[in-house]
C-alpha cells in the first residue's frame, strides 16, 4: 500500500512511502540513476514527515527503484546560483536521528549523495554487485553532504581519506570489511533489505548514528594531516579539491556540527570553483559526445561479435587488446609470421606487464589470449563483424587494403579506417561500399587512451556510426564524432600548436621553456615533449606527405625545425635525441636544437630574439589552437564545443581543470583572444593566414556569446542527417 505519494515530476512518482507488514519502505525512482534532485529531497522529506508520525511503523527502509541506489547528488543543480545543500544535509540529520531503526538497502552504484545517505542510515545491507563510492573529487569537489564527516567515522581516517582524495569505488567485500557495509546478501534488493529490516527489528536493534561519534586518530602518526595536506598541494596543484579534501576528513575529528560546518565552507569554495564548474562540463560533454545530431533514437544496431584488424603493428596490437579485454573474439592479419609473431608477443608482454603489477590475473592473461588469434590471409576477416585496418599510413597502400576488404568483409560488416590523417571518403570509395565504412582514430597507446576519434565519412551510414559509437563504449573508450578533415579534429589542432611551438623555437625560445609554459597551465606534457614521444619521424613525415597532397600554406619556413631533425636521424625518444637529448627517458637540454633553430631561422629571414616571455608562448600555442577550433565547428567537423574539448583532454592530456581548449577560451574571453591573434597578425605578419580570426569567433567575440553555449555545428549535422536519411 502506498501510504504517501509526496514528490512527483512529470516522469512519475520520485519519492513514496510504501507499507511492507511494520516496515515503511522509502522507495525512490527517480531514473536513469536516481539523482538527488530537487523534487527528490523534498519528496525524502515529506517522507521523513509521514514515517516520523506514523508510530506503527517498527523500521525504515530506504530503497531505491530501478538500476541503482542514488548515485549522487544532481550535478545540473551545482550551477544554480541559490544552490544550497542545507535542505539535503538537514533531511539527512533528521533520518539519522529517528527514533527506530533505519536501513539502507543498496545496488547498482551507490555513489556520492548516494553513500552519503546510505551513511546517514543506521544500518547498511547491500547486494554483492553493488559499487561504493565519493568520486566527487573527479567533479572538483568534495562530498558536500557529510560525506567527509560520516565516513571517516565509519571506515576510519585513512581508509575515508584515500577513497574521498581518489574517488575510487570499492566493492562490497572491502566495504564490508571496513565496517561501511553490515551484511551483503544475494537476492532482489527490495528483499534482501526487506529480510533485513525485519530482522532488525526482530533483534530489536537500536539506532545507531555516526555523528554520535568522533573519528579516531589513534592509529595515526602525528604529522599525517600535515604530510597529506603537504602532498596534496604538492601534487596536486591545480585541484583546489585535493586540500579542502584533507581539510574536511580532518574535522571529522571534532564534534560533528563543528566538521559539518568545516565541510559546508571547504564544499563552497569548490562549488564556485572555476576548477570544478570546468571539470562538471567535462562530465556532461562527455556524455553528449556519444549522441549523434538527427540520428533517429530506434535505429537498429549492427551486431558485433567478432572483430577483425589489418596489421598488427603498433596500432593494430594495441587495438585488438582493447576487444580483448571486452571479451570480443579478435583476429589480427599481417603480411609475414615474424610481422604477426612481433604484434602478438607485444601484446602478450604487455598483459603479463599488467599480470606483474597485480593488475590481472595469469588466468585473465590467457583469457585475453585465447580471444585473440593471427593469419596471414585475409580470408580470416570473412566473417568478421567490425574489420579494422591499421597498416602503413600510406594512401596507395591503404587504398589497395580498402578494396580487398570491400571484396572480402560479409555484407553488413563494418570496415573502419585508423588512419590519422588520410581522406577517410577517398578510402571509403576504394571499397565500393563506402555506407560501411568508418573512421576509428585511436591514439597511441591504443589500449590506454581514453579518446576514440569516429570520423563520420560522407556516405556513412547512421547505423554503422551509432554501432561504433555504442563499440567505444563496450571497449571504455570515450568517443566524439569528428567529420572528414585533414588531422580530424585532434590532429588538425595540434598541427597549428605544433607550427607555432616551431616557430617560437626558430625565434629563440628552446624546448624547454615552450613546454613548460603549457605544463604550468596543467598540459601533461608540452609540444616538444610531445612530438618527441610520438616520433619526430612520423610527425616530419605527416608534414611532408601533407605538403606533396598540397595541403601546408605555400611557406617555407613552415615546421622546417621537425624536417631537419628528420633529416639528421633525431627521432625523438626512439634514438635518444629530437627537440630535447635524452638521458634515459629523461629530456635533458640540447644545444644542438637551438643550434639547428637557429640555422633554420636565419636560412629563412627569421629574426631571432632573446625577449619571448611565458605569456607570449602560452598565447602563441593555445589562441591559434582555440581558432582552429572555432573553424572546426563552422565547418560542421564537430558536433559541439564540448567535442573538441573532450578530444583535447582525453586524447592529448589536455588539463580537466580547464575543461578543455574551447571552455578555457570562454573563462580567457574571446574578445581578448581575438584582439591577441591581431596584434600577433600584426607584428608577426600575416601572408598565410595563420592569425586570421575565424568568422565564428570574431561573430561571437563581438556579440559578447560564449563558443560553449554555440550549436550552430549541431544543427548542420543534423541537415547532414536528414540527406542521410532520404539516401
Ligand atoms: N546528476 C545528474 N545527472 C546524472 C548524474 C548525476 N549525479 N549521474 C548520471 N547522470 C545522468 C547522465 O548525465 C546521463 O544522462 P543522459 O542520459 O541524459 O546523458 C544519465 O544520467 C546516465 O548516466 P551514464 O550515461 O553515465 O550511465 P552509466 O550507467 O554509464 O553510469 C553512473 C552510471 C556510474 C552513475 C555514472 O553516471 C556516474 O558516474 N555518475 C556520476 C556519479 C557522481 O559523480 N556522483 C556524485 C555526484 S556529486 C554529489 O553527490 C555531491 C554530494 O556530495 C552532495
Ligand atoms: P606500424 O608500422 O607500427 O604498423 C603497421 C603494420 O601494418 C605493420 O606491422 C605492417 O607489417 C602491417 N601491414 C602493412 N601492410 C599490410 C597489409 N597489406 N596487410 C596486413 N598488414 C599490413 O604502424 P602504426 O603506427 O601501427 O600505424 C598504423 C596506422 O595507425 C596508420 O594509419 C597510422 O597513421 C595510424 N595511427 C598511428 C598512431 C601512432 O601513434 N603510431 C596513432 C593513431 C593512428
Amino acid at each position: 500500500m502506498i501510504e504517501n505519494v509526496n514528490s512527483t515530476a512529470a516522469s512519475g512518482t520520485l519519492v513514496s512511502l510504501v507499507r511492507h507488514g511494520d516496515i515503511a519502505v522509502l522507495r525512490i525512482a527517480n531514473p536513469p540513476v536516481n539523482a538527488l534532485s530537487s523534487e527528490v529531497v523534498a519528496g525524502l522529506a515529506a517522507a521523513v514527515d509521514a514515517f516520523e508520525a506514523d508510530r506503527s511503523y517498527a523500521a525504515l527502509l530506504v530503497h531505491c527503484e530501478g538500476r541503482t541506489f542514488v548515485a549522487g547528488g544532481d550535478i545540473t543543480s551545482f550551477d544554480d546560483p541559490d544552490f544550497s545543500a542545507a535542505l539535503y544535509n538537514g533531511t539527512l540529520g533528521r533520518i539519522e536521528a529517528l527514533d527506530r531503526p533505519v536501513a539502507a538497502a543498496l545496488h547498482g552504484t551507490v555513489l556520492g549523495g548516494g553513500l552519503e545517505l546510505a551513511l546517514a542510515c543506521h544500518y547498511r545491507v547491500a547486494v554483492p554487485s553493488t559499487k561504493l563510492g565519493l568520486p566527487e573529487v573527479k567533479l572538483g569537489i568534495l562530498p558536500g553532504s557529510l560525506g567527509t564527516q560520516r565516513l571517516p567515522r565509519a571506515a576510519g581516517i585513512e581508509l575515508a581519506l584515500d577513497l574521498i582524495s581518489s574517488g575510487r569505488s570499492i566493492d562490497t567485500a572491502t566495504a564490508l570489511k571496513a565496517g561501511i557495509v553490515d551484511e551483503v546478501h544475494e537476492g532482489k534488493p527490495l528483499d534482501v533489505g526487506l529480510a533485513y529490516a525485519q530482522a532488525l527489528v526482530a533483534r530489536d536493534a537500536a539506532p545507531r548514528r555516526l555523528s554520535a561519534e568522533v573519528a579516531s586518530t589513534a592509529d595515526l602518526p602525528a604529522d599525517f594531516f600535515d604530510k597529506a595536506l603537504a602532498d596534496a598541494v604538492s601534487r596536486k596543484a591545480f585541484y583546489p579539491s585535493a586540500r579542502n579534501i584533507v581539510l574536511a576528513v580532518q574535522a571529522s575529528t571534532l564534534p560533528f556540527a563543528e566538521g559539518e560546518a568545516v565541510e559546508a565552507r571547504l564544499f563552497e569554495e569548490l562549488r564556485v570553483s572555476p576548477e570544478s564548474q570546468a571539470m562538471r562540463h567535462l562530465f556532461f560533454a562527455e556524455r553528449q559526445a556519444a549522441k549523434i545530431p538527427g540520428l533517429a533514437k530506434d535505429v537498429a544496431l549492427r551486431p558485433i561479435a567478432s572483430v577483425g584488424i589489418l596489421g598488427a603493428g603498433t596500432m593494430g596490437g594495441g587495438i585488438a587488446m582493447n576487444f580483448a579485454n571486452a571479451g570480443i573474439p579478435t583476429v589480427l592479419v599481417e603480411t609475414s609470421q615474424a610481422a604477426l609473431d612481433r604484434g602478438l608477443g607485444l601484446v602478450r608482454a604487455n598483459y603479463e606487464a599488467s599480470a606483474a603489477k597485480g593488475r590481472l590475473t595469469a588466468v585473465q592473461v590467457e583469457q585475453r589470449m585465447a580471444l585473440l588469434s593471427g593469419s596471414l590471409d585475409d580470408a580470416a576477416l570473412a566473417d568478421c563483424d567490425l574489420v579494422i585496418e591499421a597498416v602503413f599510413e600510406n594512401m596507395d597502400l591503404k587504398k589497395q587494403v580498402c578494396a580487398r576488404l570491400g571484396k572480402v568483409c560479409k555484407p553488413g560488416a563494418i570496415i573502419a579506417t585508423n588512419t590519422s590523417t588520410l581522406d577517410v571518403d577517398v578510402l571509403a570509395e576504394a571499397t565500393g561500399r563506402p555506407a560501411d565504412v568508418v573512421g576509428m582514430h585511436f591514439f597511441s597507446p591504443a589500449n590506454v587512451m581514453r579518446l576514440l576519434e569516429v570520423v563520420r565519412g560522407a556516405k556513412t551510414a547512421p547505423d554503422v556510426l551509432a554501432t561504433v559509437m555504442l563499440v567505444a563504449r563496450r571497449i571504455g573508450k570515450v568517443a566524439a564524432v569528428s567529420g572528414v578533415c585533414y588531422g580530424f579534429i585532434g590532429n588538425r589542432m595540434a598541427e597549428v600548436y605544433m607550427r607555432e611551438a616551431e616557430f617560437l623555437m626558430m625565434e629563440g625560445a628552446s624546448p624547454a621553456e615552450i613546454d613548460s609554459a603549457v605544463e604550468a597551465l596543467g598540459m601533461a606534457m608540452g609540444p616538444c615533449r610531445m612530438l618527441d614521444m610520438a616520433g619526430i619521424d612520423v610527425g616530419a613525415k605527416t608534414v611532408i606527405e601533407y605538403g606533396k597532397a598540397g595541403g601546408l600554406p605555400p611557406d617555407d619556413s613552415y615546421r622546417a625545425v621537425v624536417r631537419k631533425m628528420f633529416e639528421l636521424g633525431r627521432f625523438g625518444q626512439k634514438t635518444g635525441s629530437g627537440y630535447y637529448r635524452y638521458d634515459g627517458r629523461k629530456p635533458v637540454t640540447d644545444p644542438e636544437t637551438a643550434r639547428i633553430a637557429k640555422e633554420q631561422a636565419e636560412a629563412h629571414g627569421i629574426a631571432q630574439r632573446a625577449d619571448i616571455g611565458r605569456q607570449e608562448i602560452v598565447e602563441r600555442l593555445l589562441y591559434p589552437l582555440i581558432n582552429e577550433g572555432a573553424k572546426i565547428l563552422e565547418e560542421g567537423i564537430a558536433y559541439r564545443p564540448g567535442d573538441i574539448d573532450i578530444v583535447w583532454t582525453a586524447g592529448y592530456g589536455f588539463p580537466d581543470h580547464q575543461g578543455g581548449p574551447m571552455w578555457m577560451a570562454d573563462r580567457i574571453g574571446l574578445t581578448a583572444i581575438a584582439e591577441r591573434l591581431a596584434h600577433y597578425a600584426q607584428v608577426r605578419g600575416n601572408p598565410f593566414g595563420y592569425w586570421t580570426v575565424s568568422p565564428l569567433l570574431a561573430r561571437l567575440a563581438n556579440s559578447g556569446q560564449r563558443v560553449s553555449d554555440w550549436q550552430g555545428a549541431a544543427a548542420f549535422a543534423e541537415k547532414r542527417a536528414a540527406v542521410w536519411q532520404g539516401r
